[in-house]
């Protein structure tokens, strides 16, 4: 049941080369199957929760319901606030027991970026809860590599002045289906990571719009009537590499919610003469939770390397 901010995961995870998967939730179901799949793969995970979907699920009382639900989890866990827009939501959730918040003020410029996001540090700490900022790509330089991509000096700056303990940068990666462009070679920039790893050493990175859209859960998705095209995703060789840099969180929504739904129009698709909803939420949850555990041990490579709690 250890409900854990993400400090110790990131530490172990960085030393032990791996990834901690973090798997976008709205609903208690998808929780379910995200705990039981890194319970069967003895991984830490993150269940992360959106503005929105904390606002759907229950606010208030999230801690509550999950603990309840987790009584059985034996692996570390925490719930997270994915892209938190103010200091004033961070605060809500700290407030209500999350253990671990983004906040992500990298809209702001340099200066608004740092102070928003030293004002989160603060309050968390206070409470032991770990917090992950985000830098876009501002840059000193005048190498057009840095106006794309976030620089790695400015990374070093923005560390110490907030005392984040874990940075979202942009290293290539996007959110949502298209991640790349018709034609473009899908790359991560692993020169950046190095940079960060030198000037930084032990400090955890993030990486966010990191899903694949494996073909097996996309043909699913579409073959019960869905219509998702365009699709590009990371390619599972690249995070592979990824997980084992200072990368210790990988981000997963697309993914998760393509292969729930797509669990949910295969069973509406093929049991239509039932109506109980658990006909349907069973399968969506067996399918996303098969995909967690693809994800926890071949691509994060987290499975079996933690003690179990
Ligand atoms: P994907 O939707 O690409 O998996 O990204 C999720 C994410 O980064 C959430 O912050």
């Amino acid at each position: 049941m250890p409900l854990v901010n993400t400090k110790k995961m990131f530490e172990d995870a960085y030393k032990g080369k791996y990834a901690v998967g973090a798997f976008n939730v709205d609903i208690l179901t998808q929780c379910q199957a995200a705990l039981e799949a890194a319970e069967e793969c003895n991984s830490p995970i993150i269940l992360s929760f959106s503005a929105g979907s904390r606002e759907f699920f229950h606010p208030g009382n999230i801690k509550e319901i999950l603990e309840i639900a987790a009584k059985d989890i034996h692996i570390p866990w925490a719930i997270h606030l994915d892209h938190g827009a103010s200091f004033e939501i961070c605060k809500s959730c700290i407030d209500e027991g999350f253990t671990s918040v983004m906040i992500d003020a990298s809209s702001y410029d340099f200066e608004d970026n740092v102070r928003i996001t030293k004002s989160v540090v603060d309050y968390a700490h206070k409470h032991g809860v770990t917090v992950e900022g985000e830098l876009g790509p501002c840059s000193k330089r005048d190498d057009p590599r840095f106006k794309k991509f976030t620089d790695p000096e400015m990374v070093k700056e923005f560390v110490e002045r907030t005392g984040v303990d874990s940075l979202a940068v942009s290293m290539g990666t996007k959110h949502g289906l298209a991640k790349f462009e018709e034609g473009e070679e899908p790359e991560l920039q692993f020169d950046l990571i190095a940079e960060v790893e030198k000037m930084l050493p032990g400090f955890p990175l993030v990486l966010h719009g990191s899903s694949s859209i494996p073909d097996e859960y996309l043909h699913i998705f579409n073959d019960n009537g869905g219509e998702l095209k365009g699709t590009k995703g990371v390619p599972e060789e690249l995070l592979k590499r990824v997980a084992r840099t200072a990368v210790c969180k990988i981000n997963i929504g697309t993914d998760f919610r393509v292969a729930f739904v797509g669990g949910l129009r295969m069973s509406l698709n093929e049991k239509k003469d039932k109506f109980e909803p658990r006909n349907f939420l069973v399968p969506a949850r067996q399918l996303s939770k098969q995909l967690v555990k693809e994800k926890l041990l071949n691509v994060f490579q987290s499975a079996n390397k933690i003690a179990k709690m």
